[in-house]
């Protein structure tokens, strides 16, 4: 049965928008999309809607995700922890490009559609035509219990995000990408890539992430007066490396949405083929700049930055000391296992585009031109 609801039935409680809303609902929806999927001891994760055809999962050519947008997105990061930790090849595609390319798809590969609302056009098609032409399994990681995309799957994993209103995604994704790490660590382990001992650390690590993010958004305050700096610029930069860069994707994806600020992310190590001739004094770059194996060359990135005058505001873990000297700006995240870094470091990069675009006196719940769910071509 279908329950129809108007955004004014919905409540936002103590929130001036729903966007704003969302952002703090993420440590408990992140918690409901891993709620009776994790053993009490960490050992164990159920998928139960793709229990059957996980054999299909373990067999896999290649995982081939189409989706769009934010989703899109969601499967970069998620690109990252397939290969790393269940050792396949991925292929993260635009559905939209997909369908109308003369895509090899093998009967063996399995397919993963991602979705927020299930309904998106070109997803649905994509997937439609996926079917058409080979076996390949179709999965559906949909926020949408009975939504076309998750009717017209195999088998699937619902985020349990809840209701999303605002245009511009926050809990959605990290639903996301919490639900793909789920699939990536319980793959690696079904397929020994992943020890016992680190198995039980990694998923033990992923149910501390919900209180890390709490942690982030006590300091919400402090982040909004970093945005209040930037409030009045005409472009910026997002910048990460490996599984940080789809989160600068997304970083800068948000502020365009709801400030129409131009932006664009890019991976750090790319800057020098272009947009650092961009940089100057007026140019923002967010960086994120976590401590992971990457962390020395981000310092030079951020050096570059600053010798021409950019103004630098660096992501960073906890207690770090060298970026603090150089960087114009420094948020700190809790130190976590450098595979969920995306999950925090978005945190922030969200807060900013809110703020900014609440400062620029933007409508951040239904920007213009944007549609939450894009059902036609
Ligand atoms: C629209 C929305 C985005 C969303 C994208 C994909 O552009 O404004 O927030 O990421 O569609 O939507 P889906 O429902 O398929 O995740």
């Amino acid at each position: 049965q279908k329950i129809e609801l108007s955004i004014e039935q919905i409540d936002k409680g103590d929130y001036e928008h729903f966007m704003l809303k969302e952002i703090h609902d993420q440590p408990t929806s992140i918690e409901d999309t891993f709620r009776g999927r994790i053993s009490m001891d960490h050992s164990k994760i159920f998928l139960g809607g793709i229990f059957d055809v996980l054999p299909k999962l373990i067999e896999a050519r290649r995982i081939i995700i189409l989706a769009c947008g934010t989703s899109w997105h969601a499967g970069l990061v998620s690109e990252y922890l397939f290969e790393e930790y269940a050792r396949v090849p991925v292929e993260v595609e635009y559905a939209s490009e997909f369908r109308y390319r003369k895509p090899l798809i093998y009967d063996d590969d399995v397919v993963i559609a991602i979705s927020q609302s299930g309904e998106t056009a070109d997803t649905l098609a994509a997937i439609r035509m996926v079917r058409e032409q080979s076996e390949a399994t179709i999965l559906g990681i949909c926020n949408v219990a009975g939504s076309s995309i998750s009717r017209e799957t195999d088998a699937g994993v619902y985020t349990h995000a809840g209701i999303e209103i605002g245009v511009a995604s926050t809990k959605a994704f990290t639903a996301q990408i919490t639900v793909l790490t789920m699939m990536a660590f319980l793959l690696g382990h079904r397929k020994k890539h992943i020890a016992d001992s680190d198995y039980v650390q990694m998923v033990k690590a992923l149910t501390q992430v919900p209180e890390k993010m709490r942690e982030i958004l006590k300091h919400e305050g402090f982040i909004k007066d970093v945005a209040n700096k930037y409030t009045n610029v005409t472009n910026a930069l997002y910048l990460g490396r490996g599984v940080l860069y789809p989160v600068a994707l997304e970083g800068a994806l948000k502020l365009k949405e709801i400030s129409y600020i131009h932006a664009e992310g890019y991976p750090a190590a790319e800057m020098k083929h272009g947009p650092i001739a961009l940089i100057d004094e007026n140019m923002p770059v967010f960086v994120l700049a976590i401590k992971d194996d990457s962390y020395e060359k981000i310092i030079s990135n951020i050096q570059e930055v600053k010798a021409r005058n950019g103004k630098v505001v660096a992501i960073v873990t906890e207690g770090e000391k060298t970026i603090r000297k150089i960087a114009d700006d420094v948020i700190e995240i809790p130190g976590c296992h450098r595979a969920l870094s995306p999950l925090l470091a978005v945190v922030p990069l969200q807060i900013i585009s809110y703020q900014i675009a609440v400062m620029r006196g933007c409508n951040v719940d239904q920007p213009r031109n944007l549609a939450k769910s894009v059902t036609v071509e």
